[in-house]
């Protein structure tokens, strides 16, 4: 069964763009085994745009892979993926052209599902690019949708229309396991914010196969180059609040930097136990916010009776945050101590009502914490 957890992978558009090959999405595939990004929870290596021709194959009306990047076939690289144990993705698009005006699935949505299938495709990422204008995106992803279901093969579908058309509405009946809820990420911290605050009000509706998308993790690029790219890049606080965030808010968990050469740092960071625990919590709860005030403070009920609390520091200066128990829910009087157990130190802190911890600027602090008597 796909999707009853927020997918996790890895996706070339962030770092490469249309710069990849053959060997270099096997060395990929090589790294998310030997640096320990498969055994955290990560299984797909998803290939986005560019990988196709510019025509389809006039005899056979399929996709062709493009040779330059695929020498000995498509196929070839997809038994690699599996051989290690892996799962592969592929991009298409609803419209008449992808985004990077390669020829898109519009009207070969059974065609492009069947050949997808028969390569041994497991995950599609479909994009929103020249869409013919007669056409409801509902109507296009639900086509795509049937069309996946009746492939003969099970791919989870992954679909993207950067939040548009009320995606929120339909999305859920196309049969999509994640839409894209947001626009395009890049690399900096004014776009990792705007996305995470625009999507507060939205996770309701993200649920257990069909999870709202906020766009691949910049996490670890620093200042790498590519679509997503920014000499700015992040600092270590900044990733921090990406990656807590994106695992706050129980939304895939897809990668973009380059796995073969990212910081230890920050592989441990997207490996971290305790931080993929709450984002693959069973019960996929939206977080809330605690305090209504600034809305930088979010709790998320987790199996097993514990809670997540997530507290951002957006100032540029370190500060104290935190709140009253009361804001969480219950009153001080029944008793009851809040146990905080910081997910990335591992240090313990206690409180009866008032709850205050420090919080450095442009950082964050995740914990696990537990009611206790
Ligand atoms: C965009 C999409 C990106 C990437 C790109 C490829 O529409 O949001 O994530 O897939 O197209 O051309």
């Amino acid at each position: 069964m796909i999707a009853k957890k927020p997918p996790m992978g890895f996706n070339t558009w962030n770092t490469f763009g249309e710069m990849f090959n053959a060997q270099m999405l096997c060395e990929l595939a090589d790294a998310m085994v030997e640096r320990g990004f498969k055994d955290a929870g990560y299984e797909y290596l998803i290939v986005d745009d560019h990988w196709e021709m510019d025509e389809r194959d006039p005899e056979t009306g399929r996709l062709v892979p493009r040779p330059a990047k695929f020498p000995n076939g498509i196929k070839e690289v997809i038994d690699y993926v599996h051989s290690k144990g892996l799962k592969f993705g592929l991009y298409s698009c609803a419209g008449v052209k992808t985004c990077g005006m390669k020829p898109a699935s519009f009207n070969n949505e059974y065609l492009d599902a069947k050949t997808f299938a028969e390569w041994g495709v497991d995950y599609l990422k479909y994009d929103y690019c020249a869409k013919p204008e007669t056409q409801d995106g509902d109507t296009l992803y639900r086509r795509m949708g049937i069309a996946l279901r009746e492939c003969g093969r099970e791919i989870l579908f992954a679909a993207c229309n950067w939040g548009q058309s009320d995606v929120t509405s339909w999305i859920r009946s196309s049969g999509a396991h994640m839409y894209r809820s947001t626009h395009d990420i890049i690399n900096t911290y004014e776009s990792t914010c705007g996305i995470f605050r625009s999507q507060v009000d939205k996770l309701g509706a993200s649920a257990p196969f069909c999870f709202n998308d906020m766009d691949m993790l910049t996490v670890g690029m620093k200042g790498a180059g590519g679509p997503a790219g920014n000499s700015k890049g992040c600092t270590p606080g900044e990733y921090r609040i990406q990656f807590c965030t994106w695992c706050m808010f129980g939304v895939p968990l897809i990668l973009g930097c380059d796995l073969r050469n990212v910081d230890e740092e920050y592989r441990d960071l997207l490996c971290n136990e305790k931080l993929i625990r709450i984002n693959q919590d069973e019960e996929a709860r939206a977080p809330h916010p605690i305090a209504v005030n600034d809305r930088m403070e979010f709790m998320k009920e987790l199996s097993g009776g514990e809670y997540a609390v997530l507290l951002i520091n957006t100032d540029t200066e370190d500060t104290r945050k935190g709140f009253v128990s009361y804001d969480m829910g219950w009153k001080a009087s029944s008793g009851c101590k809040m146990e905080f157990e910081d997910v990335l130190s591992g240090e313990k802190l206690t409180f009866t009502d008032y709850v205050r911890i420090p919080v450095p600027a442009h950082d964050c602090r995740m914990f696990i914490m537990r009611l206790v008597d």
